[in-house]
Order: structure tokens, then C-alpha cells, then sequence
């Protein structure tokens, strides 16, 4: 038994049954959909802290039937972490961030794949493939090795190279290939008849948002039920930003929430790709494909999103804005994070913090907003971007100490 009611498209409404494997519909994603009146009747918010940590943890509001195992290396509950030094940088009194470095294979991407491939497997498919800009890969190739599923991954082959380890090492068949993600998935669908794999691509299933969601819900609880004034989203197939959106709705909805004010929804990209960016600026409900995308920032290095309309729609309902910074200063504000919080701040969220010191610049966000970045993945699986050049000490050269003690000030 579980609270799905039904699927719906996203695009015209039209309803799907529950309990069966479902795709997309006219090329775009669906929702799924809960009877959150007999949720609400059935349990409280409350409930919620005797359980685990897990994001299992909010199973009414999750697709998988309360009596299916579900797959799963314990992901959740990521801290939220006050940031007083960078917020004192861009002077706002009260700045967190929601730290996903600490899921497992080191991002949020975890979320979305404990759900999708504990449903995969709930319907009996054995074998999937996804395109990917690196870290939905290492996860989905984990999780399927954790459900004792096939897996193939298709990665651009400028992908972070500990993305192609970590894939690999997990047991999935792992190919790179010179071009996007946007090429990988075509490879994919190509394949998806003589292969008769599931094709896991972001928003081509429906429920790796549903695991997504689960950030939102985290945020909620962990906010006392009040949510804050802003977010900052680093944003590329926009699953993260959709998600947390529709936990917020499901909130309010069940009236969960101690107001109802939502918060901002700031979708960030880099100059270097930013069909959302520029959609919300032209006032357009679809985006136009970026043909040259180029970011260090792999994760949101998405030419085209099918959910494109839905990112929009929760940006523009929420009040909030989407925009790009300036690609070459994302390293910088990377870091400048890193070293300001002792956070593990991947290149996606430094493009965040990179809004948050633009939009305070131009007073959009204020001094006394609570703000929340989230750091959707861990910058240790950066190695290209995060390079770094030591000084070598010598066994055949001792070290001058007064020397030594004059460089570090001591
Ligand atoms: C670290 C990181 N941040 C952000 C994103 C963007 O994901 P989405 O827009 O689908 O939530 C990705 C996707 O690959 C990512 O790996």
C-alpha cells in the first residue's frame, strides 16, 4: 500500500495509472501524484523524527509500496551548515548550506537514484542506462550494484575523471564520448530497442524527482517547518530545483508547513550554459538548446532540459529569478567557499555563491534573508578543477625554520 493516486504530465495533465512503469509523455515529465488528504489524516509531521535519519524516512510521501525494501546505502538527512564568514563577505546575516558532499558517492544525486532504482527494481527491471555529466553516474551505478542490476553509463569525455572511476568501479559498462550529455542521451534512446534497457536520463523517469523532493522535506524539518526566504539552486536538468519546489507544494498542501510563505527559487548557471538563464530573461516558457555549452561546472552543463517549462514555472511562481555568472570566476568563489567554511564546495554550488554575491551586489537578496545554498556535490571529485600545486619539502634539504616561520607569520 501506498498514497500515489495517479501519474500526470506535466505538460497537459493527462493522467496515468499508478503501479505500472511509466516514461514520459509528448516528450516531457511526469509527476507523480498523492492522496495527501488521507496522508494527512493517516499521520503528522511529527512522526517524521521518531524514524532513522534516511530520506526513507518520509515513505508516505515516496512512491515505493510500504512493503517493498527499498534500495538503499543510507542517504539523507544532510547537515545544514550556518556559513557566518562568507555570509559576513556578502553581508547577510543569516546564510546556510545544505550540505549533499556527505551523501553517498559524495552528491545529491544519491537522492533521486535510492528512489529510481528501488522502483526500477520493484517493477522488475533489470538493466538500466543513463547519460550523464558525471555524478548522476557514479550514483546510478552504485545503486544498481547495491539492487544487483546492469548498468550502462554514457558520459561526455571531458567528464571529471573520478566521475568515470567511480562508475566503472561500481561494475557499470562505462562510455565516454566526444560531445555532451545531450549526444549521451540520444545514445541511449538509440540503444533503448536491441538493449531493452530502461532509460534513466533525468526526467525520462519519474521518479528520480521524487527523490529529489526529499531535500525540500529535509529542509522543512530541519527549518522547524518555516522555510527560508531564498534558495540558491546550482541548475542543469533541474531536477533538484523541481523537486524541492513540489515538496514544498505537498507541504502546503498538507498543511505542514507553520506559514505558508515559500521560498525564492534561484535556478543559477554559468555564462558558459545557460538556456534557463536566458529563457527567464526573454520571459519564455521553453529554452532554447545552447549549442556551445562550456563549463568547469559539469553538473549544470545541460544544453537542453526537458523539464525546462517545469524549472520555470516553480522560478517564476516562487518570485524568484534564474540567472548565469560569469563562468570564469566560478573556480574563485570555489575557492574562496571552500576555505572561508571548511565545506566541501563542488564548481556547480560555487556558481551559487557567485549569485548570492551578484544579487546582494544589486540588492535583491537583503541583509536580514535567510539564505540557503545547497552544495550538491563534493569538490574531492573534482580533481581537474580543484588542481592544486604544492611546495615540495626535500629529505636531502633541511628545512630553514626562521625562514619558514617569517613565510607563515609565526
Ligand atoms: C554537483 C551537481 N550539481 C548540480 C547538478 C544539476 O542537477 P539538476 O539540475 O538536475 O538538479 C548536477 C547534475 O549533474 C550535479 O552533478
Amino acid at each position: 500500500m501506498n498514497y500515489v493516486s495517479h501519474l500526470e504530465s506535466a505538460w497537459d495533465g493527462t493522467r496515468f495509472p499508478a503501479g505500472q512503469v511509466h516514461t514520459i509523455h509528448e516528450g516531457r515529465p511526469l509527476w507523480v501524484r498523492y492522496d495527501l488528504s488521507a496522508i494527512s489524516r493517516d499521520m503528522s509531521r511529527e512522526d517524521f523524527a521518531e524514524r532513522g535519519s534516511s530520506l526513507w524516512r518520509y515513505r508516505e510521501l515516496l512512491p515505493l509500496p510500504a512493503d517493498i525494501p527499498p534500495v538503499t546505502l543510507g542517504e539523507g538527512m544532510s547537515p545544514i551548515l550556518p556559513c557566518p564568514r562568507l555570509g559576513e563577505k556578502f553581508g547577510v546575516e543569516n546564510l546556510w548550506i545544505k550540505d549533499e558532499s556527505q551523501l553517498p558517492t559524495g552528491s545529491f544525486k544519491s537522492r533521486g537514484m535510492t528512489l529510481a532504482i528501488s522502483m526500477a527494481k520493484h517493477f522488475g527491471i533489470r538493466r538500466v542506462a543513463l547519460p550523464t555529466n558525471g555524478n548522476a553516474g557514479g550514483a546510478a551505478a552504485a545503486y544498481a550494484a547495491r539492487a544487483g542490476m546492469e548498468a550502462f553509463v554514457f558520459l561526455p569525455a571531458d567528464t571529471p575523471h573520478v566521475n568515470k572511476l567511480e562508475a566503472s568501479l561500481y561494475g557499470a559498462v562505462t562510455y565516454e564520448f566526444e560531445g555532451l550529455i545531450s549526444d549521451c542521451g540520444r545514445i541511449v534512446q538509440e540503444g533503448e530497442s536491441t538493449m531493452n534497457w530502461f532509460n534513466l536520463s533525468t526526467l525520462r523517469e519519474p521518479y528520480r524527482i521524487e527523490g529529489k523532493k526529499t531535500m525540500g522535506l529535509e529542509l522543512a524539518e530541519q527549518f522547524g517547518w518555516k522555510l527560508p526566504d531564498v534558495i540558491l539552486y546550482p541548475t542543469g536538468g533541474g531536477t533538484g530545483l523541481i523537486g524541492m519546489w513540489k515538496a514544498f507544494q505537498e507541504l502546503a498542501e498538507l498543511g505542514w508547513l507553520e506559514d505558508n510563505r515559500m521560498p525564492q527559487m534561484v535556478a543559477v548557471q554559468s555564462s558558459g550554459c545557460c538556456p534557463i538563464a536566458r529563457a527567464f530573461e526573454a520571459g519564455e516558457w521553453c529554452a532554447a538548446p545552447v549549442t556551445d555549452a562550456a563549463t568547469v561546472a559539469s553538473g549544470i552543463r545541460v544544453p537542453a532540459a526537458i523539464g525546462d517549462f517545469m524549472i520555470l514555472d516553480a522560478v517564476r511562481e516562487s518570485g524568484g529569478i534564474a540567472m548565469s555568472v560569469p563562468e570564469e570566476r566560478i573556480l574563485d568563489w570555489m575557492r574562496l567557499a571552500i576555505r572561508q567554511e571548511g565545506i566541501a564546495v563542488c564548481p556547480e554550488t560555487a556558481a551559487c555563491i557567485g549569485a548570492l554575491e551578484i544579487l546582494r551586489e544589486r540588492e535583491i537578496i537583503s541583509s536580514s534573508d535567510q539564505v540557503v545554498i545547497f552544495n550538491t556535490g563534493a569538490v574531492q571529485k573534482y580533481l581537474e578543477a580543484a588542481e592544486v600545486r604544492l611546495p615540495r619539502l626535500s629529505p636531502t634539504k633541511s628545512i630553514d625554520w626562521q625562514e619558514f616561520a617569517t613565510q607563515h607569520h609565526a
